[in-house]
């Protein structure tokens, strides 16, 4: 087990150059078993999400491998495997997304369910009413899905939920419904813009897609997709993370090769806390001078606030003059960060999905644990403006979606480094 550890109180300055988004490349990935030929995936970040998805794909008979420092090549084999390996299924929630390509190009998928989650309650019903109204049969037990269909045939999906759409859930039945018999219209379809970077690359390989973007997406099958070429959107929760800690260090730091207009929602949140934001073309530069403001935000399915920002964006509201408030609107569990940020000094009060976070002067650097991937980038935030030294645990959490974080902070100025976790077995970890 590895560990971080950041001296905090260090304003970050510079640049850095934003990774390929998370998000997108793994309903990519899922998405290339559909294709007859090769995907060369361009900007795939190198996490270690990534990696479970190669596994994945290649247990699934798969070859998957990188071709320079952020290609990735997938090619189907013309294998006919259609039980995915327990052991990466049930470590990555995202694994659900090969079950609409495997049932619709192999005509069978056994899937272990994938693992509980710290975030909250994770269900995978409107995948699995999507690929049944598209005519697969499926049976769950408490352990696998058993998915088959001889052929899918086209139908139309609702894939509206109590707390908005589901994004993988989209990823999933659109992939599904490119080799689908007929058309398939998808109604509250996530607008996301990784599920909008998984139509465009299904659409490069040749299937037809219309209304990407919007909440109706008109699916028309074809016989074959053709391998193809892709790059992936830049990450835009990597993005904020990074705008987040120039903020809560009063830096000045410039993100480039990235989509502002993907980030309309986060953008406002930090400019509203006080922080000069300057868009350009592809560029975000973060920098404040005086004190952090505090604000009430809410979580929403695109174009809102990403609930994925929701933690980092907590701990910069923990250091704001005044009281604020969050409401999680997405995960309503999503608080897991809020015992460590407590730790370090903030002053946090939860009521179910509201969080009312009374400012402090200062955090204090301890000895914390990194929950899920984004309670970690909230914890890392608040280490690099807290004072003293902050450790966190469990570090492989944070791997999961930001490749090299301490080489990139690093560059920024930040003090942090990684080590191999001392006592890890005995010492106690938030
Ligand atoms: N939901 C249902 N039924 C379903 C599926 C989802 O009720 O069958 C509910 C969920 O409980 C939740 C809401 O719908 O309240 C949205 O969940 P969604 O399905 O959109 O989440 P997801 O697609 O499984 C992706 C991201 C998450 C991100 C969410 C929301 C990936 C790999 N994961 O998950 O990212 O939080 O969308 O934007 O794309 C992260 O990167 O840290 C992360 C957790």
């Amino acid at each position: 087990m590895q560990e971080l550890v950041i001296h905090g109180g260090r304003a970050l300055r510079g640049t850095i150059t934003a990774s390929g988004s998370k998000n997108a490349a793994l309903p990519i990935m899922a998405a290339s078993i559909l294709v007859k030929g090769t995907t060369i995936l361009r900007r795939v970040p190198r996490l270690t999400d990534v990696e479970t998805m190669i596994a994945i794909l290649r247990a699934l008979g798969m070859e998957a491998r990188w071709v320079g420092q952020d290609s990735l090549m997938l090619r189907s084999r013309g294998a006919d495997i259609t039980v995915a390996p327990r052991e990466w299924v049930r470590s990555m929630r995202a694994s659900i997304c090969v079950l609409g390509p495997l049932v619709v190009s192999r005509g069978a998928a056994t899937l272990p369910l994938p693992g509980g989650c710290v975030i909250g309650e994770r269900p995978i019903d409107l995948h699995l009413k999507g690929l049944r109204t598209l005519g697969a049969e499926i049976y769950q037990d408490t352990h696998q899905i058993y998915a088959r269909a001889s052929a899918l045939k086209g139908g139309r999906v609702k894939l509206g939920g109590p707390r908005g759409s589901t994004c993988l859930g989209t990823a999933n039945i659109m992939a599904a419904a490119t080799l689908a018999q007929g058309e398939t219209v998808i109604e509250f379809a996530a607008k996301e813009p990784e599920i909008q970077d998984v139509a465009r690359y299904l659409v490069a390989c040749g299937a037809q897609i219309h209304g990407i973007g919007s909440s109706t997406l008109r699916i028309r099958g074809t016989d074959r997709l053709e391998g193809c070429e892709y790059s992936l959107i830049p990450d835009r929760i990597e993005v904020g993370t990074y705008l987040a800690a120039a903020a809560a260090t009063g830096g000045d730091v410039c993100v480039e090769e990235c989509r502002p207009d993907h980030m309309a929602a986060t953008i406002e949140a930090i400019e509203r806390m006080g922080v000069q934001i300057d868009v350009g073309r592809n560029t975000l530069r973060a920098r404040r001078a005086g004190d952090l403001r505090a604000i009430q935000f809410s979580t929403a399915p695109y174009p809102g606030l990403p609930t994925d920002m929701q933690p980092q964006l907590s701990a910069l509201l923990c250091l704001a003059r005044g009281a604020g408030a969050v409401r999680e609107s997405v995960y309503p569990e999503r608080f897991t960060h809020v015992r460590g940020l407590q730790r370090m000094g903030a002053r946090i009060t939860r009521r179910g999905h509201l969080a009312v976070v009374q400012g402090v002067r200062k955090m204090e650097g301890t000895r914390v644990g990194a929950t899920d991937l984004r309670a970690g980038a909230a914890l890392v935030v608040a280490a690099l403006a807290a004072q003293g030294r902050t450790v966190i645990s469990k570090v492989a959490q944070i791997d999961r979606g930001y490749q090299h974080i301490e080489k990139r902070l690093g560059k920024l100025g930040a003090r942090i480094r990684r080590r191999e976790a001392r006592w890890a077995g005995s010492r106690r970890s938030a």
